[in-house]
């Protein structure tokens, strides 16, 4: 079967090109380090390591649900949202039941799938965004899970919650719907908030969120999910013992806690992304609004040749051959960096066709 494919780091790509000073703009992350108050939480933890954690993480559970004010019955946790990705499709996709996806996003959406034997049917994107009338006409009896990735992974578009109530209005009862908001807090507000807006009037419907991109915990594996509490039991019954360990625990309720904090950061990110954007686009690049903290570029068979340029003189990003490139936003520096390369690699591309021809 096919392997999930980790971004590239940093050292992959210096071993490999001969190069040191490599950045990776490659997996979505935050430039960095947590916030002080989270790794302090981690380390006060670190002293209990040889106890076994909560297995139901209650403490956190009650922290996010006071903090998202619902029932401490409407939140689950998992090993990074897509440790709940997973759970979602070992509670409910049995060998030739369907799975439903916008496609291109999100890479374990088939990985999984196919780990159960289901049957993964992906419904092309409408430019860059998801055709949610052609996902709801892809549903059908066999259809037992939909994934819709909001904003969409790779590209970064983005749907309304007004827009995903009618599509959700189309869809059985007993098929599950897994709103994957890992970007959530990149994305633009005035969309809505799935929780609020779509929890209540659908118990198929889980959302799905994580501390590892913008609260800056990738490394810990620590996500959430909010859904009405049958739901969220059913998805509880497939969680490995002690999936979310003490440390990743502590470190989401510190993140919690340090809420404005982050929001700032989040703050100086979106003025970064908002930059690189006006930036690129006055180079000439045409690409669709990110909502996310990385940027889609539709280079199409340029892609792999523009990502080796790109590596070989340390930046690592993320390419969907014969599609496009995924750059996250990373710090001020970091982004100069890419946008600078990125114009070294089109003008050394531009020359070496000339020549050619
Ligand atoms: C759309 C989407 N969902 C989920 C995840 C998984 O994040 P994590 O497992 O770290 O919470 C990612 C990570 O890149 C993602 O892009």
């Amino acid at each position: 079967m096919a392997s999930y494919r980790p971004g590239r780091d940093a050292a992959q790509a210096e071993a490999e090109h001969g190069i040191t000073d490599a950045i990776k703009l490659a997996s979505n992350e935050t430039p960095w380090p947590p916030v002080s108050s989270i790794v302090d939480a981690v380390r006060d933890a670190a002293t209990d390591m040889n106890r076994y954690a909560d297995h139901r993480a209650s403490v956190l559970r009650e922290r996010l649900a006071e903090w998202l004010g619902v029932g401490s019955d409407m939140i689950t946790v998992g090993a990074g949202s897509a440790g709940l990705l997973q759970q979602l499709c070992l509670s409910f996709v049995d060998p030739g039941d369907e799975v439903v996806f916008p496609w291109r996003s999100f890479e374990v959406y088939p990985v999984y799938t196919q780990l159960m034997g289901g049957r993964a049917v992906r419904v092309p994107l409408d430019g860059w965004s998801v055709d949610l009338d052609a996902v709801a006409a892809a549903v059908g009896p066999g259809t037992k899970l939909v994934f819709l990735a909001n904003p969409n992974n790779p590209t970064g578009t983005a749907l309304s919650t007004d827009r995903l109530a009618d599509f959700l209005d189309q869809i059985p009862g007993d098929v599950i719907v897994g709103i994957d908001e890992a970007y959530r807090e990149f994305n633009d507000p005035a969309l809505g908030d799935p929780v609020v807006d779509l929890i209540d009037d659908h118990a198929n419907v889980m959302v799905l969120r994580t501390f590892s991109k913008a609260h800056g915990l990738a490394g810990l594996r620590v996500g959430y999910g909010v859904a009405q509490a049958p739901l969220v039991e059913q998805v509880d019954k497939t969680m490995a013992p002690f999936a979310v360990n003490a440390l990743a625990q502590a470190a989401g309720v510190a993140a919690i806690a340090a809420e404005d904090e982050i929001r700032a950061r989040v703050d100086l990110l979106l003025a970064e992304r908002a930059a690189l954007v006006a930036e690129l686009r006055s180079d000439g690049h045409e690409f669709p609004d990110p909502h996310g903290n990385f940027l889609w570029l539709p280079f199409g068979c340029r892609t792999d040749r523009i990502h080796l340029g790109l590596e070989r003189r340390g930046v690592v990003t993320r390419p969907f051959s014969g599609e496009g490139i995924r750059v996250t936003v990373g710090s001020a520096d970091e982004n100069d960096r890419f946008r600078a390369t990125l114009a070294e690699v089109l003008a050394s591309d531009r020359q070496n066709r000339s020549e050619q021809v």
